[in-house]
């Protein structure tokens, strides 16, 4: 067995510090280190998306970082996103669209429209639909899942419009 390293990072708001495996990567140590297992395994090849976290505010494939190279980071996981509500309009559409089946993609698909909807809220139905390209689907045909981000970024859209208006 190698050598434990230190690793201390802040994970949805919460300094945490463990002794882990070199090796071990990220989704690994979000999983059985801090029990957060909202964010799925899949492929493990950085192919399907379901392990996507937000790493400095940037999506990534938690199984292809190990947990010793988010050392010093700040690191979001759904349930961070969920519990400090900055997805509840997501989660909130793809109830209303029946935009999940199984739920096995659906922690990544929510941290991918969140970023996706983070950066622009114009955004077409093609951006929507490039912007998923990376998270794997096999259960809904994903156009309901496109229906409910293009949902969210509508009404956020009016939402700003209304504001600007009325400064
Ligand atoms: S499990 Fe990471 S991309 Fe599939
Ligand atoms: S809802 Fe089953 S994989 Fe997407």
């Amino acid at each position: 067995m190698s050598e434990r390293i230190a690793v201390a990072l802040t994970v949805n708001g919460e300094s945490v510090a463990r002794h882990i495996e070199p090796r071990m990567s990220l989704a690994d140590f979000l999983r059985e280190e801090l029990e957060l297992t909202g964010t799925h395994l899949g492929c493990e090849m950085g192919a399907c998306g379901a392990c996507l976290v937000l790493l400095g505010g940037n999506a990534v494939h938690s199984c292809l970082m190990f947990a010793v190279q988010a050392d010093g980071e700040q690191v979001e996981t759904v349930e961070g996103l969920s519990q400090r509500q900055a997805i509840a309009d997501i989660q909130e559409a793809f109830h209303a669209n029946n935009a999940l089946q199984c739920g096995f993609c659906t922690a990544g698909m929510l941290v991918t429209a969140h970023e996706l909807l983070s950066r622009d809220v114009a955004l077409s139905r093609t951006e929507i639909r490039d912007g998923l390209s990376g998270n794997y689907c096999r259960c809904t045909g994903y156009q309901a899942i496109v229906n409910s981000i293009e949902s969210v970024a509508q009404a956020r859209a009016a939402i700003t419009d209304a504001r600007s208006k009325s400064d």
